[in-house]
């Protein structure tokens, strides 16, 4: 997986926009299945795939994009406009191991799910071009083959 990685390694805005990708799928997937869903359990197990996904993405975005864009001042707006995001996205999930009624779950598990759609395209607006337009190719590709490669994201033994 590591050799296929490196000769094929994207840039590292093309490799956050396919976990998007990843991650829209499984939203729709989520949506569709949302009506079916008959117990709390069921939907706080989505829920629980979603905020992991959602962790390693999100720690990949506070960990390359602050780093490598904090000192433009003039764009401090839009990185800590999506830094706020990920932390509502993580108080949404959070709350809704709170809520005891199906209904209620279901309708704040749905709301969840376009949040997250709300705070892709805002990165993908706002934020991804961002990097295109200050960070070197070279730069680029070289954070975009390591995205998803925390530790914890690590197949054991590599
Ligand atoms: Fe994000
Ligand atoms: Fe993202």
């Amino acid at each position: 997986m590591t050799i296929i990685r490196q000769e094929f390694s994207m840039q590292l805005t093309d490799a956050l926009r396919q976990e998007h990708l990843t991650m829209r799928r499984l939203l729709g997937y989520m949506t569709e299945q949302a009506a079916a869903l008959k117990t709390r359990d069921e939907i706080l197990i989505l829920a629980g795939v979603l905020e992991h996904l959602l962790a390693l993405h999100g720690d990949d975005e506070e960990n390359f994009l602050l780093a490598t864009l904090d000192h433009l001042e003039e764009h401090q707006g839009t990185l800590t406009m999506m830094h706020q995001q990920h932390g509502e996205l993580d108080g949404h999930l959070r709350a809704l191991a709170q809520i005891q009624r199906l209904p209620a779950l279901r309708a704040r598990f749905l709301q969840l799910i376009d949040a997250v759609e709300q705070h892709f395209q805002f990165e993908e607006r706002a934020v991804f071009p961002l990097l295109e337009k200050y960070l070197p190719p070279a730069l680029l590709a070289k954070l975009g083959s390591v995205v998803g490669m925390q530790p914890e994201a690590q197949p054991a033994g590599c």
